[in-house]
C-alpha cells in the first residue's frame, strides 16, 4: 500500500502539503487541471480540453493509488489542490525498465514559491527508491522557469523536437528532451 504525506513551509511561510490523492479530491483535481490548462501554453492541453467527469476522475484516483509503477501527488494549500505531479515507468517492457518520465503542473497563483522544486525532488526520490537509472521529460523550449528548475537538479538537454505543438494561431512550439542520470 502506498503512503505519502509531507508538509512543508514555503518561502512565504504558507504551508504546502504534498500527498497522494484520495476519494473526495475529484472536483478539486478537475478544477486544478482546468485552471492550469487555461493559464499556460506550455502543457499538452489547451483551455477547455480537460473534460474528465467526476466518475473518470474517481477511477483515475483509484488507479493511481494501486499502481506501484507510478506516483501521482497533489499539492494542497489551505485545503485547496493547486498542483500535481506524476512520475512513472516509461513502459513495462523489460528493455525500458530503467527509465521513468515525469510531468508537473501548478496553478499560476502559486508559481515562484518553491513548490515545483519540492515536487521535482519527490519525483527524483521515487525514481531512486525504485532503483531506476534515468528520469526523462520534454519541455517547451520557451519554458525557462521549468528548464531552470530541472537544471537545478542536474537534468541535461540532449535534443530538440521541432514543432512539437501547434497553437490555434498557427504558431509552433519546439520541445527540449531532458534527462537526469540517477546513478551519476
Ligand atoms: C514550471 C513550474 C512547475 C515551476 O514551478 P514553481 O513552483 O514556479 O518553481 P519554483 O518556485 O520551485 O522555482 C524553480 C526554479 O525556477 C527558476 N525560476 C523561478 N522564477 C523564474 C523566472 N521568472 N524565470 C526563469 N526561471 C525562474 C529558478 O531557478 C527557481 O529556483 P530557485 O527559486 O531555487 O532559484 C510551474 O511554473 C508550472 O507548473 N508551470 C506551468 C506548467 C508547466 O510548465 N509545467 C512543466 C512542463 S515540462
Amino acid at each position: 500500500m502506498k503512503a505519502f504525506n509531507e508538509e512543508y513551509t514555503l518561502k512565504d511561510q504558507s504551508k504546502l502539503v504534498l500527498r497522494l490523492p484520495q476519494l473526495g479530491d475529484e472536483q478539486g483535481l478537475i478544477n486544478q487541471m482546468k485552471t492550469v490548462d487555461s493559464e499556460t501554453k506550455f502543457l499538452a492541453r489547451g483551455a477547455g480540453e480537460f473534460n474528465f467527469t467526476l466518475e473518470q476522475e474517481r477511477n483515475f484516483i483509484i488507479d493511481s493509488l494501486s499502481d506501484e509503477n507510478r506516483l501521482f501527488l497533489v499539492a494542497e494549500i489551505d485545503g485547496k489542490i493547486i498542483g500535481n505531479c506524476a512520475v512513472g515507468l516509461l513502459s513495462k517492457n523489460k528493455r525500458y525498465l530503467h527509465r521513468a518520465s515525469m510531468g508537473i503542473a501548478i496553478c499560476k497563483d502559486y508559481w515562484k514559491k518553491g513548490i515545483g522544486t519540492k515536487m521535482i525532488k519527490e519525483c527524483i526520490n521515487w525514481c531512486k527508491e525504485m532503483g531506476l537509472e534515468q528520469l526523462e521529460l520534454e519541455v517547451v523550449t520557451e519554458n525557462s522557469r521549468a528548464i531552470s528548475a530541472y537544471e537545478k537538479f542536474g537534468f541535461e538537454t540532449y535534443g530538440i523536437k521541432k514543432h512539437a505543438m501547434k497553437y490555434s494561431d498557427g504558431t509552433y512550439a519546439d520541445e527540449f528532451f531532458m534527462i537526469l542520470f540517477l546513478n551519476k
